[in-house]
């Protein structure tokens, strides 16, 4: 959500905030903008729409500059448009920011602001702050950083900030609260990026800037310091990942990349850890804990979206295989209704990018209520990776598409491990059916395999029904929540209304629905549920609907009654989300494709949801 880059060094800095702006573009993309400092001048481009369209306006104009900051916007406060977007010029004309994040209280201050004669340009919280920061400078006759100290004691919200200065061209200041920030460091340059994709082809040390610290980034020198102006010490993490992975690599768009990257991401995920052979589930971050969490007298799990999705399969899981209940909570609606958390509750919080404001914040809040905390994520580094007490990656490597897939099985295979090593160590699975479904784990990045080797049948089912106005997606047990993730993704990509149910709550409403118009998608796999699955794809089609379905590859019986089947291989219930959610991520990618929308970026979506 908003992507932010800087550069200051030897290099032309426009080219690489350039490029980094367009790594980040998944994080927003509704305008974009650059600030630029050459011969004591300020240039500033900014415009509405994707960054390319920021660069063809920039075409023929002065860009050059050893010092420039960048931003690629997802609209809070204001509309998209090119006022709105950053970077902001103060009032003076000397100070140039970007801003990811949102200053809750900017009303009052910009209100101080306004009776003290300042006027706006934009209708942005990040304007105010940039001529709240000013306007401090003014008054206390102090310097840029002290200044900003100042401001930022008093605002409310989230920020992750770069701000430069005419009086000093040598100099970028940084800070963050709740909104990523990553400082590449180079030979005589640095690099500042939301994420280290900007950052990766240049270096590979980087520093992950921590809450209430401002960096103070010169060419050649990095202070770190917290509110207090006391200096940190900056700590240095190698980056483990190459460029490839942040490339699409011949694919026509990340999401399809992502979707065919499964049985590597999902193989990753297990190696290592999954070791059938010997009966074993190595996580360290379980195996530390493991007291913790089979004594656990309730399981929370806290996400958004998709890993909220992926959080009621584990749900089941656990339940099933380690005898504890789970709740499974909407982080928002969780921080907010202040939930009873009790002594031996374990929160498990899932997220891909480990940013999600929503659950960042409730997590802080159950940590402070003394809540263990258990984090599922894919970004190394990552904020809620480094707010948890313990955690296990998902490891499947950047996902760019903002539409989540490969991140989605990795927390699957992650929640199922857990959910066997948890159930294993408590008893309450048997050992014949421990080692039958590690052996079943083992074999899904095969299976996945075989669902990506031909996918003319979905590409054919998804022009079938590109133009319908609405979609149905039924299941039931494993599978319900596979419904719900369908209809998920269906709508981010195709823009088409679509809606998850339990199949058996069909009838108590949303069957009314159903005409010959309405494709209902069931996710009818061979599993304990099958026989009453099949009941109600007879119920839809007694009413005409039209029925897409998600079998198994030997059922005889489905394929007979569908309008039309997506095959999936044999496995047990307890794994079958794994599979039976691929051709599902294929259906919304070729409805998206056929209808000519931007696959990889949704309008109005973000990755990386950095506010709450
Ligand atoms: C949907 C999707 C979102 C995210 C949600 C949580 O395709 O990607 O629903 O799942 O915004 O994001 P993370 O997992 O990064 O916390």
């Amino acid at each position: 959500m908003c992507g932010i880059v800087g550069y200051i060094g030897h290099r032309e800095a426009y080219p690489v905030v350039l490029k980094g702006l367009k790594r980040l573009e998944y994080r927003g993309y509704d305008s974009s903008g650059v600030a630029l400092l050459n011969n004591g001048q300020l240039n500033v481009y900014k415009k509405k729409g994707k960054v390319s369209e920021m660069e063809e306006d920039t075409m023929g104009k002065d860009v050059h500059s050893h010092i420039g900051i960048g931003h690629t916007r997802w609209a809070t406060h204001g509309e998209p448009s090119d006022r709105n977007a950053h970077p902001h010029v103060s009032q003076s004309g000397n100070l140039a920011m970007i801003h990811n994040g949102i200053i809750e209280n900017y009303a009052p201050i910009k209100q101080e602001l306004i009776s003290k004669g300042y006027d706006f340009k934009s209708d942005t919280d990040t304007e105010v702050l940039l001529n709240f920061i000013e306007d401090i400078k003014k008054n206390n006759d102090c310097s840029l950083e002290e200044a900003l100290r100042i401001a930022l004691k008093r605002i409310v919200g989230a920020y992750c900030i770069l701000l430069i200065s005419k009086d000093d061209p040598e100099t970028i200041i940084a800070a963050r609260k709740g909104s990523p920030l990553v400082i590449g460091i180079g030979k005589g340059e640095h690099f500042l990026a939301s994420d280290a994709s900007p950052i990766i082809e240049y270096t590979k040390e980087v520093v992950y800037v921590n809450d209430y610290e401002i960096a103070i980034v010169r060419a050649d020198e990095l202070i770190l310091k917290n509110l207090g102006n006391e200096k940190q010490t900056p700590f240095i993490t190698k980056l483990d990942m190459e460029l490839a992975a942040i490339e699409k690599g011949g694919y026509e768009h990340f999401m399809l990349k992502e979707i065919y990257e499964q049985p590597d991401t999902i193989f990753d995920c297990l190696r290592g850890r999954l070791l059938p052979q010997t009966g074993q589930i190595i996580m360290s971050g379980v195996d530390n804990h493991i007291d913790a969490l089979k004594n656990a007298q309730r399981i929370l799990i806290v996400a958004c979206g998709t890993s909220w999705h992926a959080g009621l399969i584990a749900e089941y899981q656990i339940e099933e295989l380690c005898r504890i209940p789970v709740e499974v909570e909407y982080a928002s609606e969780f921080r907010y209704r202040n939930p009873v958390i009790n002594k031996g509750d374990v929160i498990i919080a899932i997220s891909q990018s480990g940013e999600t404001a929503d659950t960042l914040v409730a997590l802080e809040s159950a940590k402070e209520k003394g809540a263990f905390i258990f984090g599922v994520v894919n970004a190394v580094g990552s904020s809620i990776a480094r707010l948890s007490h313990a955690g296990a990656y998902t490891h499947a490597g950047p996902e760019i598409g903002v539409a989540s897939t490969k991140a989605f099985t990795g927390q699957l295979a992650v929640l199922i491990m857990m959910a066997l090593k948890i159930g294993y160590a408590k008893g309450t699975i048997e050992e014949s059916r421990y080692l039958s479904l590690m052996k079943e784990l083992e074999a899904v990045p095969e299976k996945v395999k075989e669902i990506l080797a031909d996918t003319s049948n979905i590409q054919r089912i998804a022009k079938k029904y590109k133009d319908a106005s609405d979609f149905l997606f039924l299941g039931r047990g494993y599978n319900f929540p596979v419904a719900l993730e369908g209809a998920l993704k269906l709508k981010e990509i195709s823009y088409i209304h679509a809606e998850g149910y339990p199949a058996a709550e069909m009838k108590h409403g949303p069957i009314a629905l159903v005409d010959d118009k309405l494709p209902v998608v069931f996710v009818a796999t061979k599993d304990s549920y099958y026989e009453k699955i099949v009941s109600n794809v007879q119920e839809i089609k007694a009413r005409k609907g039209m029925v897409i379905a998600v079998a198994t590859t030997n059922d005889n019986i489905i394929p007979g009654m569908a309008d039309d089947v997506m095959f999936v291989p044999d496995t047990d219930e307890v794994i079958a989300p794994l599979l039976s959610t691929i051709p599902l991520q294929l259906l919304s990618y070729y409805v998206g494709l056929a209808k000519g929308l931007d696959v990889d970026k949704p309008r109005n979506l973000a990755k990386s949801v950095t506010v709450e």
